[in-house]
C-alpha cells in the first residue's frame, strides 16, 4: 500500500485546520449574531457551545481521523460497518455546503474587480441586488444565469483546483500564504477602523451586554449553530485533516489551539465590522440599527457602503474583500479535500483526477446559486443544511464514538500521544453533555419550523431544502458497507 501523505510539520496541520476553520463565517456571521443575540452577552451562549460542543468534537474528529488514519467513511467504518454511512452523510453535506459557499466567494471576487471604482458608492443596497445578484423578485422566478457570477465562480473553481490538485503538499504551499495573509489584512482594517470617528457607537453596541438575551432559545440555538459551521465540524473535514498526521501526533493541544483561535478572530471581526458601521451611523447621522443588516447584506450593502465613505475608500475596498477571498479559500479547498480523501481511501483513482472531478461536479452543483433566485436558494438549503443535517451529524458523531467505540478508549488514545491530558471530563462531555444539548437545539429548530415557513418561502422551497437534508441521508446509508480494519 502507498504511504500516506504526510502534513510538512505540526504546524502546517494547525495552519490547515485554522484556515478550514475561519472563513466567511467568522467575518459576517459572528459580528451580526453577536450584535442581534445580546450584545457582548452572546459571548457567554459562544463560549459555552465552543466548550460544550466545539472543543470536543474537535478533540474527537481529529483524534478519530488520527487514530484510523482515513477519511470520515473509512473511519467511521473502522469503529463499526454500518456507520460508515454517517461518513458519507457528512460528505454530502460538506459537498452541499461547498457549492453554494463557492458561489459567495464568486461575489466577493466580483466586488473586490469593481472595488477599482467603489462603484456602488451611490447606492449600495441596489448595487448589490439588482447589478451583482440581478436577484428576481421571489424564489418563484428562477431567470437565468447571471454572467458575471458564473464566470466569478468558475475563476474561483480553477483556483481552488490548483490548491488542492497534489492533495496535502500543495495545501501546504498556499496556506503559508493564505492563513496569515487574511489575519494580516484584518488587522490593517482593524487599526483602520477603531480610529474612524464613531468607531465607540459601533463598538459600544457590539460589546454591552443584554443579559435578558440569555433566557432566548434561540440565542442558544444561534450559538450552536455558529461553532458548528465556524469550527468546520460534521463535515468531516477535521477527520480528514488529521489522518495526514503520524499517528503519535499531539490531538488535545492542537483543538485547543484551533477552537480558541477561530473564536479570537471572529471577535476582532467583530470589532472590524462595528467600528466601521459606527462610523458610518455617525456620517450619516443615524441610530447604527438602521445600518446593521444580516447575512450577505452585511459583507455585500452595509461594509462596502461605511467604505466608500472612507479616505482611499478604492483601497480599503480591495483589501476587504481580498480579506474575504483569502479568509474562505481555504475553507473551501478544505471541503474539497475531505471529500477527496474519501475517494483516494476507497478507489485506485489518480489524485488530480479526483480533484479535478469534485472540482467540476461542484462548479455544476453551485449553478443553480449564480441565478436570479440564487440568493434565495442558497438561503434555504443553507438554513436546513447547517440548522438540522450539522446538528444530526454532530449527535451521531458523539453516539459513534461516545457509545460505540467508547469515550474512554478514545481518550486514552488521545492521551497518550497529547501535549497535555484531558480528563474524564471528555466523556462525560461526549457521552451525554454535547448530545443532550445538540439534542435540545435540534428540537428547538425543528419546533420552529413545523410553526411556519423559514422566512416565508413557499413550501415548494421548503421542500427542496428538506430534500438537501434526507435524500443524502438516505443516499449515504445505502451505499454497500465494506468492513474496514482500523490502521
Ligand atoms: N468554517 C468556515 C467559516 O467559518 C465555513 C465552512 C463551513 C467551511 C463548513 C467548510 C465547511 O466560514
Amino acid at each position: 500500500m502507498a504511504l500516506r501523505d504526510r502534513w510538512p510539520s505540526r504546524t502546517m496541520f494547525v495552519y490547515a485546520a485554522i484556515g478550514s476553520a475561519v472563513g466567511l463565517g467568522n467575518i459576517w456571521r459572528y459580528p451580526y449574531l453577536a450584535e442581534k443575540f445580546g450584545g457582548g452577552a452572546f459571548l457567554i451562549p459562544y463560549l459555552i457551545a465552543l466548550f460544550v460542543a466545539g472543543i470536543p468534537l474537535l478533540i474527537l474528529e481529529f483524534g478519530l481521523g488520527q487514530k484510523m488514519q482515513k477519511g470520515a467513511v473509512d473511519s467511521f467504518a473502522a469503529v463499526k460497518k454500518r456507520l460508515s454511512g454517517l461518513g458519507w452523510w457528512a460528505l454530502f453535506t460538506a459537498f452541499i455546503v461547498i457549492s453554494y459557499y463557492v458561489v459567495v466567494m464568486a461575489w466577493s471576487l466580483v466586488y473586490m474587480l469593481v472595488s477599482f471604482g467603489v462603484q456602488w458608492s451611490d447606492d449600495p443596497k441596489t448595487y448589490f441586488f439588482s447589478n451583482v445578484l440581478q436577484l428576481s423578485d421571489s424564489i418563484n422566478s428562477i431567470g437565468s444565469i447571471v454572467p458575471a457570477v458564473f464566470i466569478a465562480l468558475i475563476i474561483n473553481w480553477a483556483w481552488i483546483y490548483f490548491c488542492i490538485r497534489k492533495g496535502v503538499k500543495s495545501v501546504s504551499k498556499v496556506i503559508v500564504w493564505t492563513v496569515p495573509l487574511p489575519i494580516i489584512l484584518m488587522i490593517v482594517l482593524l487599526i483602520r477602523a477603531v480610529t474612524l470617528d464613531g468607531a465607540g457607537v459601533g463598538i459600544a453596541a457590539y460589546l454591552t451586554p443584554n443579559f435578558s438575551a440569555l433566557l432566548d432559545a434561540e440565542v442558544w440555538r444561534a450559538a450552536f449553530a455558529q461553532i458548528f459551521f465556524s469550527l468546520s465540524l460534521a463535515f468531516g473535514i477535521m477527520i480528514a485533516y488529521a489522518s495526514f498526521n503520524k499517528k503519535d501526533s499531539d490531538v488535545a493541544k492542537n483543538a485547543f489551539i484551533v477552537g480558541i483561535a477561530d473564536t479570537i478572530i471572529a471577535i476582532l471581526a467583530g470589532f472590524v465590522v462595528f467600528a466601521t458601521l459606527g462610523f458610518m451611523a455617525t456620517q450619516q447621522n443615524v441610530p447604527l440599527d438602521d445600518v446593521v443588516a444580516s447575512g450577505p447584506g452585511l459583507a455585500f450593502i452595509a461594509f462596502p457602503k461605511a467604505l466608500s465613505l472612507m479616505p482611499f475608500a478604492a483601497f480599503f475596498s480591495i483589501l476587504f474583500f481580498l480579506t474575504l477571498l483569502t479568509l474562505a479559500i481555504d475553507s473551501a479547498f478544505s471541503l474539497v479535500e475531505a471529500i477527496d480523501t474519501t475517494v483516494l481511501d476507497k478507489t485506485k483513482m489518480k489524485r488530480k483526477h479526483i480533484a479535478l472531478v469534485v472540482c467540476v461536479l461542484g462548479f455544476l452543483a453551485g449553478i443553480i446559486y449564480t441565478t436570479n433566485a440564487g440568493l434565495y436558494m442558497l438561503d434555504v438549503v443553507d438554513h436546513f443544511v447547517t440548522g438540522v443535517s450539522l446538528i444530526v451529524i454532530g449527535i451521531l458523531e458523539c453516539i459513534a464514538i461516545g457509545w460505540i467505540f467508547g469515550a474512554d478508549k478514545m481518550r486514552a488514545y488521545v492521551n497518550k500521544v497529547s501535549d497535555f491530558k484531558i480528563g474524564p471530563w471528555w466523556d462525560i462531555t461526549i457521552k451525554y453533555i454535547t448530545p443532550i444539548a445538540l439534542a435540545v437545539i435540534l428540537a428547538i429548530q425543528l419546533k420552529a419550523e413545523f410553526v411556519e415557513n423559514y422566512s416565508g418561502y413557499p413550501d415548494w422551497a421548503i421542500l427542496v431544502g428538506w430534500l438537501f437534508v434526507l435524500v443524502p441521508l438516505v443516499i449515504a446509508f445505502l451505499i454497500p458497507q465494506r468492513k474496514v480494519k482500523a490502521a
